[in-house]
C-alpha cells in the first residue's frame, strides 16, 4: 500500500526521493508526489505511475525532502489527492500512510477554525493540524498533532522553517536509516537498502527527528533509544537483474530460498511451544492463508498435532474459544489483519509465534517468538518465493517435532524445485490462456495448493479462476464445466489417486478440458487428460514444492501470453497495512 521516503543530508533530495519511490513501487500505487525544501516549500505530485520526464522537466532543489506514493483510500486517485499535502501557508508538507479514522471530525473543526481544504483526504487534516501547533519547532508541533489522531499512521512532515524531517509511528511501518552525514526514513527497508545498512526500527508512539547527523527518538516526550540493527538484505537483492519480471526472478531463486530457510529454522527450541498446547491456530491472508493450510495437513499426518487455520480478517472479529498456540504467518509482517488476529489471541493469553520474511517489522514485536523465512525482499506483488519458504518452515517444524524424519526429503528439496524449470508447460499455457474460468483441484495437502494455484492464476492473468477440493466440484460448480473451462488437476500417488482419477473422468465427461499434474510414467492418467504435466518421482513433502511451483510458472507465462501487468497487478497491493 502507500510507501513514504524521506531524506536530509549532504546530498540533492529529489533524486534520492524518487529513487526510493521506485523501491516502493512495488507495494501498489495509483500516484506519487515528493515535496523538497529549498528557497521555498516546493511539492511536485501527480496521478498515474512514477515518470522521469516529470522530474526531468521539473527538477526541485534541496537537501531536505520527502515523497509518497498513494493507494488511495479517502478519495479517488487524482493530482489533488496525492501526497504530499500542505497547510493553508504553504510552510508545511506531510505525507502519510494508514488511516486517520477522526479525521471527518478533525476536517470540520479545521473547516470552522478557517482552514481552507484541497483535497478529499483523510491526511490532509495533518499539515492543518501542525499548522495549528507550530511556533517555531516542528517535532514539538508533529507531538501535539499526533496526540489528537486516531487511528493508524507513519507520517514524515518537512517545514519551510526547520531542518529536519519529523517522522511519526503509530501502527503503521516506519524505518529509519542512518547514514554518513545523511539521514533517511522509509516504509520499509528497500529504498534504504542504497544508501545504508543500518536501520532503527521505530514503534508505535514514536516520534523522530532527523538532520543529517543526527535523530533523536522521542516517546511520549521522553528521548529513547532504540537499537540500531544491520540489515541482512542487500541493494542486489532488490534488482531485477536480466529477468524480464520481478516475479519469474524470484521463482527462480526459490531453490536458494527453500535450501536457506531448510537450513536456517532449525531452533529446536520451538519444539516444546507445540507440545504445551492443546492444538495450533494459524492466522493468516491469501498465500499465506494457503501455506497455513498445507500446514495443517503436515501437522496433524504426521504429529498428530490438531491444527486450526483461520483467516485473519475473520479471526479478529469471531475469535474462537482457543488455548492454542496461534501463529501468525505474513511474508510482510505488516498485513493489518494478521497483526490484528494476533493481538486478539494475545488479549486471549495464548501463546504466539510468528513466520515472518521481514525483519524488524512488526509482527515480530507482537509475537513471543518469531522464525524468520529467508526469501528475502520479494517484491512482484504475487507471492512466490515466501510461499515456498513459509512451506520450508512449516516442514522443517513438523520434522523437528517428528524425530527428524522429513531430514532426507529437505536436504533435496532445492534440486527437485530446479527440476520443475526444465518442464515445458506450454500445451499446458495454450489451454488456459483463452479460458474464461479455470478451475484448480487436489485432495488433502493439494488442496491448498490449488486454491494457491487458482490465486496466482486470477490475481496475475485476470482470468477467473477457482480453487477446489477435487470431491466439492461436483457439489455446484459442476455447473460450470465446459469446454472453455480447463481444469487443472493435481493427481499423484497417495491414498486419493483412484478417487482423484474417478474425479478427472467425470469432468472429462462434462466437456472440461482436463490438465493432469502426475507423476512420471502414469500412463492411465496421461490418456484421460489432455495435456499432461509428468513430475519426477519424490515424495509427497517434495510433490507439494514441485505443484505450487508448476502453478506459479503456469499462470506466469498464461499472463505474460495475456500481456499482462505481472509485477503489478491491477489494484493489488503487496503490503495490505489496512483493514
Ligand atoms: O504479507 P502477508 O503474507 O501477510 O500478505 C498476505 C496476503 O496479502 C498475500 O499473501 C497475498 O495474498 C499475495 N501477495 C498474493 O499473491
Amino acid at each position: 500500500m502507500c510507501g513514504i521516503v524521506g531524506y536530509v543530508g549532504r546530498r540533492e533530495a529529489a533524486p534520492l526521493l524518487v529513487q526510493g519511490l521506485r523501491r516502493l513501487e512495488y507495494r501498489g500505487y495509483d500516484s506519487f508526489g515528493i515535496a523538497t525544501r529549498d528557497k521555498d516549500l516546493l511539492v511536485l505530485k501527480h496521478k498515474g505511475k512514477i515518470s522521469d520526464t516529470v522530474f526531468v522537466s521539473n527538477p526541485l532543489p534541496g537537501g531536505l525532502g520527502i515523497g509518497h506514493t498513494r493507494w488511495a483510500t479517502h478519495g479517488v486517485p487524482n493530482d489533488v489527492n496525492a501526497h504530499p499535502h500542505v497547510d493553508c501557508t504553504h510552510n508545511i508538507a506531510v505525507v502519510h500512510n494508514g488511516v486517520i479514522e477522526n479525521y471527518s471530525e478533525l476536517r470540520k473543526q479545521l473547516t470552522a477554525r478557517g482552514h481552507h481544504f484541497s483535497s478529499q483526504t483523510d491526511t490532509e487534516v495533518i499539515p492543518h493540524l501542525i499548522e495549528e501547533n507550530y511556533e517555531g519547532d516542528l517535532l514539538e508541533a508533529v507531538r501535539r498533532t499526533v496526540a489528537v489522531l486516531h487511528g493508524s499512521y507513519a507520517l514524515l512532515a518537512i517545514a519551510q522553517d526547520d531542518d529536519r524531517v519529523i517522522a511519526a509511528r503509530e501502527k503503521s511501518p516506519l524505518v529509519l536509516g542512518i547514514g554518513d552525514g545523511e539521514m533517511l526514513a522509509a516504509s520499509d527497508m528497500t529504498p534504504l537498502l542504497e544508501h545504508t545498512e543500518r536501520v532503527v526500527f521505530l514503534e508505535d508512539g514514536d516520534i523522530a527527528s532527523l538532520s543529517a547527523d543526527h535523530y533523536e527518538i522521542l516517546r511520549a516526550g521522553i528521548p529513547v533509544t532504540r537499537p540500531v540493527e544491520i540489515v541482512d538484505w542487500g541493494v542486489e537483492d532488490v534488482k531485477k537483474g536480466a529477468f524480464e519480471h520481478y516475479m519469474l526472478k524470484e521463482i527462480y531463486e526459490q531453490p536458494q530460498v527453500f535450501y536457506e530457510t531448510v537450513r536456517t529454522a532449525t531452533d529446536e527450541s520451538i519444539v516444546p511451544l507445540f507440545k504445551k498446547v492443546p492444538g495450533v491456530t494459524v492466522v493468516a491472508c491469501g498465500t499465506s492463508y494457503h501455506a497455513g493450510l498445507v500446514f495443517k495437513y503436515l501437522l496433524e499426518g504426521m504429529c498428530s498435532i490438531p491444527v486450526r487455520v483461520e483467516l485473519a480478517s475473520e479471526f479478529k472479529y469471531f475469535t474462537p474459544p482457543i488455548r492454542d498456540l496461534v501463529v501468525a504467518v505474513t511474508q510482510s509482517g505488516e498485513t493489518a489483519d494478521t497483526l490484528a488476529a494476533l493481538r486478539k489471541a494475545k488479549a486471549h493469553n495464548c501463546m504466539t509465534l510468528a513466520v515472518t520474511n521481514v525483519q524488524g517489522s512488526t509482527v515480530t514485536r507482537i509475537a513471543d517468538q518469531t522464525i524468520f523465512t529467508r526469501a528475502g525482499p520479494e517484491i512482484g506483488v504475487a507471492a512466490t518465493k515466501s510461499f515456498t519458504a513459509q512451506l520450508a518452515v512449516f516442514m522443517q517444524v513438523a520434522n523437528l517435532l517428528c524425530d527428524r524424519e522429513l531430514d532426507e526429503v529437505l536436504s533435496r528439496g532445492h534440486l527437485a524445485i530446479s527440476e520443475v524449470f526444465l518442464m515445458d508447460l506450454g500445451k499446458a499455457v495454450t489451454l488456459c490462456k483463452d479460458a474464461g474460468l479455470i478451475f484448480f483441484v487436489g485432495r488433502g495437502p493439494f488442496y491448498p495448493v490449488a486454491l494457491e494455484g487458482a490465486l496466482k492464476m486470477k490475481e496475475i492473468s485476470y482470468i477467473p479462476a477457482e480453487g477446489y477440493a477435487a470431491g466439492e466440484l461436483k457439489h455446484g460448480p459442476f455447473a460450470l464445466l465446459t469446454p472453455e473451462t480447463p481444469v487443472v488437476a493435481i493427481c499423484t500417488p497417495g491414498n486419493t489417486y483412484d478417487v482423484m482419477i474417478s474425479n478427472i473422468k467425470e469432468m472429462k465427461a462434462r466437456g472440461a478440458p482436463m490438465v493432469g499434474i502426475g507423476e512420471e510414467g502414469d500412463s492411465e492418467l496421461e490418456e484421460i487428460v489432455d495435456v499432461f504435466v509428468p513430475l519426477p518421482r519424490s515424495p509427497l513433502a517434495i510433490r507439494i514444492l514441485t505443484t505450487s511451483v508448476v502453478f506459479q510458472l503456469l499462470s506466469y507465462y498464461t499472463a505474460k501470453a495475456l500481456e499482462r501487468e505481472i509485477d503489478k497487478p491491477r489494484n493489488l497491493a503487496k503490503s495490505v497495512t489496512v483493514e
